[in-house]
């Protein structure tokens, strides 16, 4: 049996040349040799057992529309039931491409075109994207950064939630790009301003499986009934095991009268469904790549120890904990640099390609953040190219 140790997730994997989007052409001024450590998809290979899946269905001979079956959604429930304590009932699953296209059906099914949709900046950029160019009204409520710690401002937040055609809370658990993995606690507070303004939640968990710490991912829907009532969640297997190109996503909307709202402007976006690849990939990786996880979890809490050394506390840049995802908040504003002398710094002098920590929003200024899902020799190499770019040897 193969074993999924630090010799597996070592191995170099060549990606140029593959239509990867990660591997594709750099911005201007990048040298030839660039270490792309951008967008979030890992240098791993997907689990053996979703290539095998998927070289099954390339062995079939017709290729029509997927029903997902009541088996398909047992197995799902069954991840979410021992990974995280929450019991799924199958009726609350919608099949959706991606995570980013169900966000995008419920906050329009849920905010009408000018109604407010708050957000904790810094925060995954294509969100605001997606509230501004469908006409949703962006509303900002900036996280604190309380030492290395990034936090909810409840009182920026309740101030957002209060305005009258304020309707959908954006949540981002765990939070990329700060790699915070909210507490009960957290989620709790947050929740009850929610319900006290008659706000509902969309919940993003892509990174949910992704736990470095020692803890348990709490979903928010999972926090109370009450808030189960008020959350829509997006989620996919695709984070997890490595298969962004393979749409597999799916929602859980435990509420019927939301769910039914959701449904209906996925229909009306022809958002309905998944191809057989989806459903047999997503069954392969939540069914039987579970010991892949747990050693990619390992190798990642290993790179995250060589970036802790590498980027202290203290010093000029400083890598803030990384509870959860593989994308590390860099704190560069010790280089006493502006953002596009830091571009510069990162890109074209250090030859490694992050992504700037403004594209983010407010709070990503002095920031940048680095993707460390890679070979170890590889960030290895990186952090010495950035230290010595940045005058730390
Ligand atoms: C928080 C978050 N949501 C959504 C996505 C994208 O998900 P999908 O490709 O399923 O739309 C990403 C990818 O990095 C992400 O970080």
């Amino acid at each position: 049996m193969e074993r999924f140790d630090t010799a597996y997730f070592d191995t170099p994997q060549d990606r140029r040349g593959t239509g990867s989007l990660k591997y594709g052409t750099p911005p201007a001024g990048a040298p030839a040799d660039v270490i792309p450590m951008w967008v979030a998809d890992m240098d791993f290979p997907t689990p053996p057992a979703v290539t095998a899946a998927l070289r099954r269905a390339g062995e079939r001979t017709i290729f029509g529309y997927t029903a997902v079956d009541e088996g398909h959604w047992d197995t799902v429930a069954s991840w979410y039931r021992r990974r995280m304590g929450w019991t799924i009932d199958q009726s609350w699953f919608a099949p959706i491409p991606s995570v980013l296209s169900g966000v995008s059906a419920a906050v329009r099914a849920l905010a009408a075109p000018g109604e407010g949709v708050v957000l904790c900046q810094p925060v995954y950029y294509p969100f605001a994207r997606i509230i501004t160019g469908c006409g949703r009204s962006l509303r900002i409520a900036p996280l604190r950064l309380e030492g290395t710690r990034c936090t909810f401002d409840y009182d920026a937040i309740e101030k957002e939630l209060s305005r009258k055609d304020c309707k959908v809370f954006l949540l981002c658990n765990p939070h990329n790009p700060v790699a915070r993995v909210w507490t009960r606690e957290e989620l709790q507070k947050l929740g009850e301003l929610c319900l006290r303004h008659g706000v509902v939640i969309v919940s993003d968990e892509i990174h949910a499986d992704l736990i470095l710490d020692e803890r348990r991912h709490v979903p928010m829907a999972s926090v109370s009934e009450e808030l189960a009532q008020i959350t829509v969640t997006a989620m996919a297997p695709t984070k997890t095991f490595n298969m962004a190109g393979i749409p597999a996503a799916h929602l859980i909307i435990p509420n019927e009268e939301l769910r039914g709202k959701v449904r209906d402007m996925c229909w009306a976006s022809g958002l309905a469904g998944w191809g057989v690849a989806s459903m047999l990939a997503a069954r392969a990786a939540y069914g039987e790549s579970e010991p892949w996880l747990e050693g990619l979890l390992d190798y990642l809490r290993g790179n995250r120890e060589v970036l802790y050394e590498a980027f202290p506390a203290g010093g000029p840049i400083v890598c803030l904990p990384v509870e959860g995802t593989y994308l590390a908040w860099l704190d560069c504003r010790g280089l006493g640099l502006d953002d596009g002398s830091l571009h510069d710094l990162f890109l074209k002098k250090a030859g490694v390609w992050l992504d700037d920590g403004t594209m983010f929003g407010k709070g990503g200024e002095g920031f940048m953040r680095l993707n460390f899902a890679c070979q170890r020799a590889t960030l290895t190499q990186a952090i010495r190219r950035i230290k010595t770019a940045a005058g730390m040897n």
